[in-house]
């Protein structure tokens, strides 16, 4: 599924990201994504690759998160037979691997500022050397950079080189988190129904309007990828042909904050939760919350009982 490349969503803060991937996938401007995990950066990188001019030249994609240090300078730049003990050939890395083509350099915001200097390099030149070598290599490399990090305060705080994030931030996207274009939500899961009823030969035919309502006030902060593996669990899972409340699960932590729109209910959802918490912090002593409260017991025990508070 993800060779698709498919981008669901008809909110306008998706549009306008559209309109920048457009645009940006014909120059040769470097691109640096920023948002949240599972917002869809790597899927915005795979885009502009297969629409621009070098659609069907390589795109080498390196995570600078999951390679140690010490390796990651030989990964991107190779090495020549004899660098160090173990180098018994050449090896040409994902710089020289992705010549005439793309790098996606994800999770950015991890590269060792031990290894930022050699790759500041290469964009200002677009040559390098490999380890153990003198020679000079040219490279005609397009650079798709992404973070979940904000990059502006870690070269703040000294931990990412102003210069590079200048080099790197040529063309910015920023994906905006899935609670923040809500429109998008219900359009995506069905989206992943289809895919998962076919994946798994299932036969859903949609969510409740129940689970609707609760999918739209939870907030994702897992964003697509989250909702992508609520939906393939519940399609997997579901003995309901549309999805109800019970077949989408989801931390309930994260439904907290959201309140239902009339105001007599908000209230009586705000107490529950204010209570609940008052009571948790005084290990449920109903005398001590009160205390703290400031209400008498009595009341406090009346509050309980209406608002069907459990201890759990
Ligand atoms: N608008 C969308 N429509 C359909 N699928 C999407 C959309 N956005 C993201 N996805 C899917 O959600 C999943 C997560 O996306 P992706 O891996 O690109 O996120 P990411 O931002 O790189 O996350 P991370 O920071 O965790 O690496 C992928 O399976 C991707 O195909
Ligand atoms: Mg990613």
């Amino acid at each position: 599924m993800e060779d698709n490349f498919i981008v669901i969503g008809k909110s306008s803060k998706l549009k306008s990201v559209f309109d920048i991937v457009e645009r940006v996938s014909k120059t040769p401007a470097t691109v640096l994504i920023t948002g949240e995990s599972g917002t869809g950066k790597e899927l915005v990188a795979n885009i502009i690759h297969k629409k621009s001019d070098r659609k069907d030249q390589p795109f080498v994609a390196i995570n600078c998160a999951s390679i140690p240090e010490t390796l990651l300078e030989n990964e991107l730049f190779g090495h020549k037979k004899g660098a160090f003990t173990d180098a018994t050939s050449d090896y040409i890395g994902k710089i020289g691997a992705a010549h005439n083509g793309f790098l996606f350099l994800d999770e950015i915001g991890e590269m060792p500022l031990s290894v930022q200097p050699k790759l500041l390099r290469f964009l200002q030149y677009k040559s390098y050397e490999p380890l153990g070598s003198n020679d000079s290599i040219f490279a005609d490399v397009r650079i798709i950079a992404a973070t979940n990090r904000d990059l502006t305060s870690m070269v703040t705080r000294g931990k990412f080189r102003e210069d590079l994030y200048y080099r790197l931030n040529v063309i910015p996207i920023t994906l905006p988190p899935l609670r923040e274009r809500r429109e998008d939500i219900i359009d995506i899961a069905n989206y992943f129904i289809s895919t998962y009823n076919k994946k798994y030969d299932r036969n859903i035919l949609g969510i409740s309007d129940e689970a609707k309502d609760m999918m739209l006030n939870y907030e994702w902060r897992g964003n697509v990828r989250e909702l992508q593996n609520v939906i393939e669990k519940a399609v997997i899972l579901s003995s309901n042909r549309l999805l109800r409340t019970e077949d989408i699960k989801i931390d309930s932590k994260q439904l907290a904050n959201s309140y239902p729109s009339n105001l007599k209910d908000a209230i009586q959802k705000f107490k529950k939760e204010f209570i609940i918490s008052a009571l948790e912090k005084n290990r449920w002593n109903q005398t001590k919350t009160a205390a703290v409260l400031q209400i008498q017991r009595t009341y406090l025990t009346r509050l309980v009982k209406e608002l069907n508070i459990d201890k759990y």
